[in-house]
């Protein structure tokens, strides 16, 4: 399987002084440093993601569900991707709501396409929250990606914009492995067959 896959990292937190776009800037380095894919940042932070949904769910109303227009640009960068990376903190055992506003106004957009994850947080480095992102995006007939990377006490273990432990980018890499092989995978059977989502 080879070519050039369309990769989004999506940046879940929007809280003012967070440390997510940190995160997302060092994963990118990585995905692009791997060289399969085609690497974008989206960050939620600069869409109109609101809480309040219209009456039915998208998964039943599709091409016509009505998105705010400043959520246009972020369903088109969901449509076009081939892979995604999730980058989240966690917030109370899970992961944060700005995270779940973005997966709930969409539904074709993650269907049969791979998503990584890379967490961070305390001493869980994030991991329940990721836990918890699984079950979702199962329902979203989303695949997951089993490695993942997850940074606990970045306070203490990331420094100038890159975590301090050295394999890291060795774990980077089989995690954009394992993206990379799904991302082809699911992006020649999404054209080769419709999904019976
Ligand atoms: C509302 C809230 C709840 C949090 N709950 C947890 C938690 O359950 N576990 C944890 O490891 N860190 C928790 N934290 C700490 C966050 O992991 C840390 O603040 C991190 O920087 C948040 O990501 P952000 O800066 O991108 O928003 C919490 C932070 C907030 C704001």
């Amino acid at each position: 399987m080879s070519g050039t896959s369309r990769l989004v990292i999506v940046v879940g937190s929007v809280r003012e002084g967070r440390f997510g776009p940190v995160v997302a800037a060092w994963a990118a380095e990585q995905a692009a440093a791997h060289g399969g894919f085609d690497v974008a940042v989206v960050d939620l932070a600069e869409f109109e993601i609101p809480l309040s949904l219209p009456a039915e769910s998208p998964k039943y109303a599709g091409a016509s569900y009505p998105r705010p227009a400043g959520m246009a640009t972020l369903t088109a960068r969901l449509d076009a991707a081939d892979a995604f990376v999730f980058v989240t903190p966690e917030y109370n055992h899970s992961y944060p709501a700005s995270l779940k506003a973005a997966i709930d106004w969409h539904f074709t957009q993650w269907t049969a396409k791979p998503v990584a994850f890379v967490s961070y947080g305390g001493a869980s480095g994030g991991r329940h929250a990721v836990l918890h992102l699984e079950n979702v995006l199962s329902e979203l007939h989303a695949v997951t990606i089993r490695d993942r990377l997850a940074f606990p006490n970045y306070f203490v273990t990331w420094d100038a914009g890159r975590p301090a432990d050295p394999e890291a980018p060795v774990y980077a890499k089989a995690m954009f492995n394992q993206l990379a092989w799904w991302a082809a995978a699911l992006r020649k059977a999404r054209a080769e067959a419709p999904y019976p989502g």
